[in-house]
């Protein structure tokens, strides 16, 4: 039997239609973005994790000569999320990047590795959390839920 799985999410021409308070988390990971470590891939990215609490954790992605060992922003700023606030749920977490890598239209979408830790982020928390993406021109989409860039996850469905 056949069957549609719907996709719902907000597209915006610019990040600068969101609310003061995602713009002020996107402004952030723009700045934690230059701060990247991305001497091989030149390549640049931030992220920004707001939690319930009002509390900001900020990673980038991190690299290394044994290529491999590098880490994705996203996966940093979670991972230092589940270290140090493991009993606070995440709002929202907000990804942007800078470089050639991609196409400067295009809006950056998170690895399938880092959709994984997205999901198990939201399972563990127990609740949803909007996931904010941003092209290197603005253009912006937002998901009401770390679980929809992960459909037939594995371990879930
Ligand atoms: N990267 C991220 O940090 N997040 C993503 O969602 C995709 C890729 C990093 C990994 C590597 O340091 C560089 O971008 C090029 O792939």
């Amino acid at each position: 039997m056949k069957h549609t799985h719907n996709l719902e999410y907000e597209l915006f021409d610019s990040w600068e239609e969101l609310s003061i308070n995602e713009k002020e988390l996107i402004t952030k990971a723009y700045s934690i973005c230059e701060k990247a470590y991305a001497p091989y891939s030149k390549f640049s990215v931030g992220a920004a994790v707001l939690l319930e609490n009002g509390e900001v954790v900020l990673g980038n992605n991190q690299e290394n000569i044994a290529y491999p060992s590098g880490l994705c922003a996203e996966r940093v700023a979670l991972f230092y999320t589940g270290a140090n606030f493991p009993d606070i749920a995440v709002q929202t977490i907000c990804i942007v990047a800078n470089g050639d890598l991609i196409p400067f239209d295009t809006i950056l979408a998170p690895c399938g590795g880092c959709r994984q830790v997205m999901l198990e982020t939201e399972i563990r928390q127990n609740k949803p959390y909007r996931v904010i993406l941003v092209s290197q021109n603005k253009k912006t989409i937002v998901f009401n839920s770390a679980k929809d860039l992960l459909p037939f996850a594995f371990g879930t469905n």
